[in-house]
């Protein structure tokens, strides 16, 4: 259902706010041929209303040719900035972006972070962003599941369903998804909610079964019956099952690259306002999936690049996938049971 401009000012307020959004700074609000026209508006009033001075800088779309989906995560690598100096430096000059536009997993945006430019991507549709407008509960729930991966050196995921994934950890950083940009070179996600890193180059070993009713994205789509990852090596080598089995082989075999197959990053969701069945009443072309990223106890993990944790495989091709009922362990620590999220005594 619609929600009003003056809810959607107030979400983007509490965020900004949030994200210490000073009188004077620059904000530079990104859009494309996608940006939401109320989002975009009311990101216009709420940091004209704070003091900023807002730029709004809009590029054209580049890979609708080569994505086979509309979905803004379909295809990865080259984006709007790339070779696009004069936007770059724009960017770098904002001391906050606002990202309407989807500019993730490119080298420009590690460049524009680096220079201490915080980014915030906000895409999902306005009632979403105000359902799940960011809190500092939120902010302390990640960290402190963040603290746990950084402590620990192995995540061992299982399932009724038949998963068995081992995956040594520590060679990349734990990263926190709480919806808001807190300090210099931040970059989040709002909505968001959820704790990741990925796996050691090249150690994932396991299986992991995506069974009936887990998640695929970008399909968008609710699995009908399980699929089979036999993981060696850090890489799905095989991929079995039936019908869903072949539309996921088939598409990830259309990008020609055997890097999309690599165990990307893995973690769990923390937001208890994300909703699994959200995706089930929602149009395919009206949402990114986040409530499927976020909601509270699920085991994501994805395949393809691991440049945004640090590391150095870029492929066009990611795959998200959430997997309910789920048993996550850190060095033998359950951090997920069976689906829910186990709290450590220290994380209130
Ligand atoms: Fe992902």
């Amino acid at each position: 259902m619609p929600i009003s401009d003056y809810q959607l000012v107030e979400a983007w307020k509490e965020v900004l706010t949030l994200s210490r959004l000073e009188p004077g700074q620059s904000v530079t609000i990104l859009t494309g041929a996608a940006t939401h026209p109320q989002t975009l508006a009311c990101a216009l009033i709420a940091t004209q209303s704070m003091g900023a001075i807002v730029n709004r800088l809009d590029l054209p779309p580049v890979n609708g040719e080569k994505a086979l989906s509309r979905d803004a995560l379909a295809y990865l690598g080259e984006t709007p900035l790339t070779g696009n100096h004069a936007a770059i430096a724009a960017l770098k000059a904002s001391d906050l972006v606002l990202d309407l536009m989807t500019l993730l997993f490119s080298p420009e945006q590690h460049e524009i972070l680096a220079s201490g430019t915080k980014i915030l991507l906000a895409v999902e549709p306005p009632e979403v962003l105000v359902r799940m407008t960011p809190t500092l509960a939120d902010r302390t729930r990640v960290l402190a599941a963040t603290k746990r991966i950084e402590n620990a050196r192995e995540m061992r995921v299982t399932s009724a369903a038949g998963t068995d994934l081992t995956c040594p950890m520590g060679e990349f950083a734990a990263i926190a998804e709480y919806g808001f940009v807190d300090a210099p070179g931040r970059w989040d996600h709002w909505p968001s909610g959820f704790a990741l890193t990925f796996p050691d180059e090249g150690g994932a070993n396991g299986r992991i079964v995506i069974d009936r009713g887990d998640i695929l994205l970008p399909q968008k789509r609710y699995c009908s019956e399980p699929i089979v990852l036999t993981v060696e090596a850090g890489y799905a080598r095989r991929i079995e099952g039936g019908v869903d089995a072949d539309l996921l082989r088939e598409y990830m075999a259309s990008f020609g690259d055997p890097e999309a197959f690599a165990i990307s990053h893995i973690g769990w969701g923390l937001q208890k306002r994300a909703y699994w069945s959200t995706l089930g009443l929602y149009d395919r072309e009206a949402t990114l999936g986040m409530d499927a990223r976020a909601f509270d106890g699920n085991f994501l993990f994805s395949l393809g690049p691991n440049n945004e944790g640090g590391g150095k495989r870029t492929t066009a091709c990611h795959i998200d996938v959430p997997l309910r009922r789920c048993t996550v362990a850190l060095d033998g620590v359950e951090v997920v049971r069976n689906g829910k999220t186990v709290e450590a005594r220290d994380d209130h």
